[in-house]
C-alpha cells in the first residue's frame, strides 16, 4: 500500500481524489489537509461519505507521504511547496496550473512531466513530479491531438465548449449563485482562456504548422461535465478520419471513439473521454466529452498515479456512470 496525501481536501477536487482513494486497493489516504477544516470529519465537507470514513481534516503535512495531491487554486501549489519541503521520495501531482508550461516546468530542482497519458505515457511512468492537465485542456486535447499527429489540423480550428459549474470550484461567486446559473446559459473569456497555452503547446509538439484556434468556454446549466465542439477543415473522408481516430486512442484506456453522437451524461461520474466524429463538405465536426472532475482532473490524477508507481493504469477507475 502508498501513503497519500490530499491538499485542499475540502474543494472539489480534493472530495472527488478522496471519494477515489477510499476504494484504490494499492494506495491509502494518510492525511487530507485544510486550511480551514482542520479537526472537523471530511465528512462535514463530503455529506456523501458518511458511514465511508471516519476520517478528520488535520492541519498537519506528512512531509514523508509516497505521494501527494496539490488541489489548490492556480498560484497556491507554487506557495505551498514553498513552504513544505516534501521528501526527495515524495512524488507530487499537482492539479492548478503552476507548472504545465514548458517555462514553469522546472521548480526549485524538480522538473515536472505533462501528465496526459494518452500521449505522455512513458515520461509518466518515470515522472516524479507531474503537472495534471486542465479539464478544458483535456477534453480539447484529445479531439485535437490525432489530427495533429497525422499533420492534418486545420487552420482555423472553431473549438465551442460548455462546462459545468463545478468547474469553477466550491467558493461561491456571481456565475455560481443558484438563482443565476439555473436555466441560464452564458460565455466566459472568449478566445483568451487560460487552457490556450497548454492546448497550443501539446498540438505544436506534434505539428509545427498549427494555426489559429478560437476557443469559447460557455457556462452551461448542469453541475458536472464539459462538452466540445471543434470544426476544421479537413479534406479526407469521415471514413479515414475515425480510423485516424481509433488507431491514435488504440491504446487508451479510458478515451474511446464512438460511431454514434454522443452527449454528456454518458461520461459523467466516469474516467472516460469520449469523441465522435462528423464530416459536412469539407469540414469535420469533433465532439468530446468528459466530466471535469474526474477524466479532466482527479480521475486523470489518480490514473497518473498509477502509471507512476507501477500499478495497472485503470486501478480504482472504474466508475458508474449517471447516464439516466
Ligand atoms: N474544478 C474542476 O473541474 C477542475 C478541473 C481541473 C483542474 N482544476 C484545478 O484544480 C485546482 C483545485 O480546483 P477545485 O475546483 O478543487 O478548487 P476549490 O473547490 O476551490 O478547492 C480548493 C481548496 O484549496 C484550499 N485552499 C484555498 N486556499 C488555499 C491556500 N492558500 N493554501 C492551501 N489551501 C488552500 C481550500 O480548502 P481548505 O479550506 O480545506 O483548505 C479550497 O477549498 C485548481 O487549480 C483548479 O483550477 C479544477
Amino acid at each position: 500500500m502508498i501513503k497519500a496525501g490530499i491538499i485542499g481536501g475540502s474543494g472539489y477536487t480534493g472530495g472527488e481524489l478522496i471519494r477515489i482513494l477510499l476504494h484504490h486497493p494499492h494506495a491509502t489516504i494518510d492525511f487530507v489537509f485544510s486550511t480551514t477544516r482542520a479537526g472537523k470529519k471530511i465528512s462535514s465537507a463530503h455529506p456523501d461519505l458518511i458511514g465511508e470514513t471516519e476520517m478528520e481534516f488535520t492541519g498537519e503535512v506528512n512531509l514523508h507521504v509516497d505521494v501527494v495531491f496539490l488541489c489548490l487554486g492556480h498560484g497556491n501549489s507554487t506557495k505551498f511547496l514553498n513552504e513544505n519541503n516534501f521528501s526527495a521520495n515524495t512524488k507530487i501531482i499537482d492539479l492548478s496550473n503552476d507548472f504545465r508550461l514548458a517555462k514553469d516546468a522546472v521548480f526549485n530542482g524538480r522538473e515536472f512531466v505533462y501528465g496526459l497519458p494518452e500521449t505522455n505515457k512513458e515520461k509518466i511512468k518515470k515522472a516524479k513530479y507531474i503537472a495534471n492537465p486542465g479539464c478544458f485542456a483535456t477534453a480539447v486535447q484529445l479531439a485535437l491531438l490525432p489530427l495533429a499527429k497525422a499533420g492534418k489540423l486545420g487552420n482555423p480550428v472553431h473549438i465551442n465548449a460548455i462546462t459545468g459549474s463545478t468547474g469553477a470550484g466550491v467558493s461561491l461567486a456571481a456565475t455560481s449563485h443558484f438563482s443565476w446559473r439555473t436555466n441560464n446559459v452564458s460565455w466566459y473569456k472568449p478566445f483568451t482562456h487560460q487552457h490556450l497555452g497548454e492546448i497550443e503547446e501539446s498540438l505544436h509538439a506534434l505539428q509545427s504548422n498549427t494555426g489559429e484556434l478560437y476557443f469559447l468556454p460557455n457556462r452551461g446549466n448542469f453541475t458536472r461535465g464539459i462538452f466540445v465542439t471543434a470544426y476544421t477543415h479537413y479534406n479526407g473522408s469521415e471514413a479515414e478520419a475515425n480510423k485516424l481516430y481509433k488507431d491514435f486512442y488504440a491504446d487508451a484506456v479510458f478515451t474511446h471513439v464512438s460511431d454514434d453522437p454522443i452527449s454528456l451524461k454518458q461520461v459523467v461520474n466516469t474516467n472516460q473521454c469520449h469523441i465522435h466524429l462528423h464530416k459536412h463538405n469539407n469540414t469535420l465536426l469533433i465532439t468530446s466529452a468528459e466530466d471535469n472532475l474526474l477524466k479532466g482532473a482527479s480521475g486523470q490524477a489518480v490514473q497518473n498515479m498509477n502509471l507512476m508507481f507501477g500499478f495497472e493504469e485503470s486501478t480504482g477507475l472504474y466508475l458508474k456512470s449517471g447516464v439516466f
